[in-house]
C-alpha cells in the first residue's frame, strides 16, 4: 500500500483546502494511506503529523486559509535540512509527497525528489506568480476580495470627489493589481512589471478632470512602493492631491486580501489538481508541478517550471489605461 503525504507551505491562499481536501480524497479513493503533515517542511522535519482518514477534510472545502497551517521553513533551503526531511520521509514509510505552495516551496519539493522521495507541487499563491501556470489557487478570491473592498472605498471616494490609492498585494508581481484594477476601473495602475511616473498620471487625471470625472481610483501593487523614491502610498496620495487639487485618501488593504471562502473558480482548479498530483503519485512520477495551461491541468518538470519567465499580460495592461479616460 503506497502512503503519500501532504503539506501546505509559504503564505496561505483560499483553496489551498479544496486542494488538500481533493488529495486526501482521491488518494483514498486509490486505497493509499495519506499523511497530513502541519506546518509545511518545518512540520516535516519536527515530524509533526497525522493520519487523514475520509472524515479529516469534512467541511473545509469552503474555508480559507489552511486546515494544515502553513508556514516558510528557512531549513529546507540547505542541504542538510532537506536531507533530514528525506530521512523523515523513509522513517514514516511517505512514497511520495503533495507540496502546495509558490516557487520557494518547489524549491524544496525538487531537492527532495532528486533525494529519492518523489514529490508533486500544486500551485497555491494569491500572487499568480508562477510562471508555469496561467492561474494559481488563491489568486481569484483575492482579486474578488479586492473589488469588494475597492466597491466601498468608491462609494466614499465618489460621495466626496476624492482620489483613493489603494495598495493591493503582490512583491514582484503585478496581477492582482492588474485584474482587480480592470475590475473596478481604476484610472491607473502601478504595477512592478510595467514603470510608471507620476505625471503621467496626474496628466491623466487633468484630462479626464477636464470631461467631468470627479473621483478616482489608483490601484499600486505593493512591490512599486518604498523603491526608486516612490516611498509609501500616502506619499503618492499627498502628491497627486497638491499636483491635481483633487483630496486623496490612501488604504493598504494587507492580509485580507488573504482570507476568505474560496470562489467557485478556484474550488474546482483546486479539486482538479489535487486529483492531478495523486495521479502522478501512483505511478511512481515525481520532481513535477501541476499548471493550468490554456484551460488544461498539465505538469512539467519542476528545474523546467522554476527557470520559466513569466510573461505580465502587457495587453490587458493597455486595455486597462484605454478604457479609464
Ligand atoms: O506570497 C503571498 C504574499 O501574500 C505576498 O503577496 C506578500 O508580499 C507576502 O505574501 C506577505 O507575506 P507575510 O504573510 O509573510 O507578511
Amino acid at each position: 500500500q503506497k502512503t503519500i503525504g501532504i503539506l501546505t507551505s509559504g503564505g496561505d491562499a483560499p483553496g489551498m483546502n479544496a486542494a488538500v481536501r481533493s488529495v486526501v480524497r482521491t488518494a483514498l479513493y486509490k486505497g493509499m494511506r495519506v499523511i497530513g503533515i502541519r506546518r509545511g517542511y518545518s512540520g516535516l522535519l519536527a515530524r509533526d503529523m497525522v493520519e487523514m482518514n475520509l472524515r479529516s477534510v469534512c467541511d473545509t472545502l469552503h474555508r480559507g486559509g489552511t486546515v494544515l497551517y502553513s508556514a516558510r521553513c528557512p531549513e529546507f533551503r540547505d542541504d542538510a535540512g532537506v536531507e533530514r526531511g528525506k530521512e523523515v520521509c523513509v522513517e514514516i514509510g511517505i512514497d511520495g509527497l503533495v507540496v502546495i505552495g509558490g516557487d520557494g516551496s518547489f524549491r524544496g519539493a525538487r531537492d527532495l525528489s532528486i533525494k529519492g522521495i518523489p514529490c508533486i507541487g500544486i500551485p497555491g499563491t494569491i500572487d499568480n506568480d508562477i510562471a508555469c501556470s496561467d492561474y494559481t489557487i488563491g489568486f481569484d478570491t483575492a482579486v474578488n476580495t479586492v473589488m469588494d473592498m475597492v466597491d466601498k472605498l468608491r462609494d466614499t471616494s465618489q460621495s466626496h470627489d476624492r482620489c483613493t490609492i489603494v495598495e493591493v498585494m503582490g512583491r514582484r508581481c503585478g496581477d492582482i493589481a492588474l485584474h482587480s484594477g480592470i475590475a473596478c476601473g481604476a484610472v491607473a495602475i502601478l504595477v512592478p512589471e510595467v514603470p510608471f511616473s507620476i505625471d503621467a498620471i496626474v496628466e491623466k487625471m487633468q484630462r479626464t478632470l477636464s470631461t467631468g470625472k470627479k473621483h478616482f481610483i489608483i490601484i499600486v501593487a505593493e512591490g512599486v512602493v518604498n523603491v526608486n523614491g516612490i516611498g509609501s502610498v500616502q506619499d503618492i496620495a499627498n502628491e497627486i492631491q497638491a499636483r491635481t487639487g483633487v483630496e486623496a485618501r490612501s488604504t493598504i488593504l494587507g492580509h485580507v486580501q488573504r482570507g476568505g471562502a474560496p470562489t467557485a473558480r478556484e474550488r474546482v482548479l483546486a479539486s482538479e489538481m489535487g486529483h492531478y498530483a495523486v495521479e502522478l503519485l501512483e505511478q511512481g512520477i515525481g520532481n513535477r508541478v501541476i499548471a493550468s495551461k490554456d484551460n488544461k491541468i498539465v505538469d512539467y518538470d519542476i528545474l523546467e517550471a522554476l527557470n520559466m519567465k513569466r510573461e505580465f499580460n502587457k495587453r490587458l495592461y493597455q486595455i486597462a489605461d484605454e478604457i479609464s479616460i
